[in-house]
């Protein structure tokens, strides 16, 4: 397939230094990264808890670029104009966690933010049929969700182009974001099939030169 969207790089704050969180958003801001990758966890629809509020305002305040917000909360719609107010570009909800999907994804609109879907590596992209030609994008979790660093799920590929095979009797354009275990190895082949936004945690984070890891990955995506 080939591509029209620039491949977007999305640095996972998770798997940032906490205690060094401003050096850690600066840079991001410095770098030709493109959106901030936030993920907000419950404790109740994955097992881990991440951060809340007070964080995600403290990361805007410094944040030079749009907040791709990743709610692994159960029953999201709770808190959508929370977002809204802090600042959330793009907000994603999991198809399994809330019951009126289409009625959250059109909330997430009014509101004026990217409206943005996540499914499980277990969930079908048939879940998410009838909600094809209302969302902004679509996040195919490449891991089971709750942690950062842990192993891509090869069958990712397989799912990644059937969603595109599906979206193109659809004439809405979503976005489609990978989360989870993104690597140098692996995200040539993702971007060859489809995804257009490559969010990466621990292989940004991780590394001794995580800017110059994230300008080596935008240019591997966008230019061959
Ligand atoms: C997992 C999160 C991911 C995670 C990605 O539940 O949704 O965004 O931070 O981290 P890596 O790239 O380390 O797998
Ligand atoms: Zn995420």
């Amino acid at each position: 397939m080939s591509k029209i969207n620039e491949v977007f790089i999305a640095p996972s704050i998770l798997a940032a230094d906490f205690a060094n969180l401003q050096r850690d958003i600066e840079m991001v801001n410095a770098s030709n990264a493109d959106w901030f990758h936030i993920d907000v966890m419950d404790g109740m629809f994955v097992p881990n808890i991440s951060f809340g509020m007070p964080v995600i305002q403290a990361i805007k305040k410094h944040a030079q670029k749009p907040l791709d917000v990743h709610l692994m909360i159960e029953k999201p719609e709770r808190y959508i104009s929370a977002f809204a107010q802090l600042g959330a570009d793009v907000l994603t909800v999991h198809a399994e966690a809330s019951i009126h999907l289409h009625r959250t994804i059109q909330a997430i609109k009014v509101e004026g933010m990217m409206a943005g879907v996540a499914l499980n590596p277990h969930t079908s992209i048939s879940q998410i049929e009838d909600v094809l030609d209302d969302v902004d994008l679509i996040l195919l979790m490449s891991v089971n969700p709750g942690f950062g660093g842990q192993k891509f799920i090869e069958r990712t590929y397989d799912k990644l182009n059937n969603l595109v095979e599906l979206l193109s009797l659809s004439k809405n354009t979503p976005r489609i974001e990978i989360d989870g275990g993104v690597n140098a190895e692996n995200a040539k082949k993702l971007v060859e099939l489809g995804a257009d936004v490559l969010v990466a945690g621990n292989f940004v984070f991780s590394s001794q030169t995580p800017k110059e890891t994230i300008e080596d990955l935008k240019r591997s995506v966008n230019h061959g």
